[in-house]
């Protein structure tokens, strides 16, 4: 079907929750992906920071198809030769202690939340004064579920829906101050991003992380970390929380742990996992064979080929090169991020909107979010030279829209 079928027979049959970019794409090779013309694609995106290895890696293609021909799934009622094999590396790289393997990263948030809720109530019930409330940060985004939801910022993405999950209280993005006035024994958790990315690539303050740690652990409550964006190497540390020497009591990763095969994980101390015994919390598919086998490939392929030395190589020359368009270009009005977790602010939301439309019609997939800031999630495997071709591409257009070219359509997120 082409590009004009699909889109008609999507706009009858789908529940409309996206506008989609109008490029079907069929293939991927590397850090290209191909649509339906044959034509290749650069892609600074990796379909939302997921295809870590890019596509078409043969560890993934070998993991999925040796395990699709011995199982794909068994529930979680019986063990299968994966589970353990994950979980002791996903201990390994975050210095945490425990595992729980779901399907997305909502639902590792929703874990996370809970397993807060069940933690104070643990603590209430030895005497411990603790309360039920979540403190989560301005610009935000946790996921689209009832409680992620209600700890995501944007009122637009939570009003439709109302009454979402109650007990959350927004604290201003890095606002020591405010934290403090903010936090009490009624908290159970406070949930941060240490790096923001729906919310336009916001690193937190070294100052704030640290507060939010002394904090928990005046009361007991958890310090939740949301890697789900952030996390698994992206910012060329395992965590983007061991950039700031702070291990959080939770995290939670999903998007590149599988490289597309939808899975998401909670991660806790072994204090935090007491209060969860069997039967309280669960999942059908998650952690299945298939999913965890690929994961395994993923982490291992991470280790073996360097790619955080890679990552942060890499992700500190486009940070440079974009710094270096920035001072060139006033409309660049600041370059952020770490890693290869970068964002570039531009002057107004229909400039980034064009930008990002005319980079779409070069063959270059970037994403814009918060809307004026362009986000670059690119695989892991990026090179230098494609990043110098993004660069070039991007300044040619900065510079013509100076030359007062016309504005071009439309680019939709998350
Ligand atoms: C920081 C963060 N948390 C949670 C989510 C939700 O993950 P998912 O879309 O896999 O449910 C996202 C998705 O973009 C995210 O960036």
């Amino acid at each position: 079907m082409k590009l004009p079928s699909v889109q008609a027979a999507e706009s009858k049959l789908l529940i409309q929750t996206y506008e989609r970019n109008p490029y079907l794409f069929v293939s991927g090779q590397g850090v290209y992906l191909r649509d339906e013309n044959g034509q290749d694609y650069l892609d600074l995106l990796s379909g939302i920071g997921v295809s870590a290895l890019g596509y078409s890696h043969p560890a993934v293609v070998e993991a999925i198809t040796r395990q699709s021909t011995r199982l794909v799934h068994t529930s979680n009622l019986f063990f299968h030769e994966h589970t353990a094999e994950l979980a002791l590396r996903l201990t390994e790289i975050s210095g945490l202690d425990r595992v729980f393997l779901c399907n997305s990263g909502t639902e590792a948030w929703e874990a996370a939340l809970k397993l807060s809720r069940a933690s104070a109530g643990r603590l209430r019930a030895a005497g411990r004064n603790i309360g039920t409330k979540f403190l989560a940060l301005e610009h935000s985004f946790h996921g689209r579920s009832m409680g992620a939801v209600a700890t995501t910022h944007k009122e637009k993405y939570r009003k439709p829906f109302e009454p979402v999950m109650p007990g959350v209280e927004f604290v201003r993005f890095n606002d020591v101050d405010d934290l403090r006035a903010k936090f009490s024994d009624d908290i159970c958790a406070i949930c941060i991003e240490p790096v923001q990315g729906e919310g336009g690539i916001h690193p937190i303050s070294r100052e704030f992380f640290a507060t939010a740690r002394k904090l928990c652990d005046s009361t007991g409550a958890l310090l939740l970390a949301d890697e789900i964006q952030s996390g698994l190497g992206r910012t060329g540390k395992w965590f983007a929380y061991q950039h700031y020497g702070i291990l959080p009591d939770v995290t939670t990763i999903a998007k590149p742990i599988a490289n597309g095969i939808p899975m998401g994980a909670m991660l806790c101390t072994n204090a935090a996992a007491e209060a969860i015994t069997p039967g309280m919390h669960g999942t059908t598919f998650g952690g299945g064979p298939l999913a965890c086998a690929v994961a395994i490939a993923v982490i291992d392929t991470i280790k073996r080929d360097d790619l955080l030395k890679h990552i942060h190589d890499v992700g500190d020359f486009f940070h440079e090169e974009l710094s270096k368009l920035a001072a060139r270009h006033d409309c660049i009005v600041d370059v952020r991020g770490i890693g290869l977790m970068l964002g570039a602010e531009l002057s107004s939301a229909d400039l980034a909107k064009s930008v990002a439309a005319q980079l779409m019609d070069r063959h270059i997939i970037v994403n814009r979010t918060n809307e004026t800031v362009l986000r670059f999630l690119p695989p892991f495997i990026l090179e230098r030279k494609h990043v110098e071709t993004a660069i070039k591409a991007l300044d040619e257009i900065v510079s013509a829209a100076y030359a007062g070219a016309a504005p071009a359509g439309e680019q939709s997120h998350g």
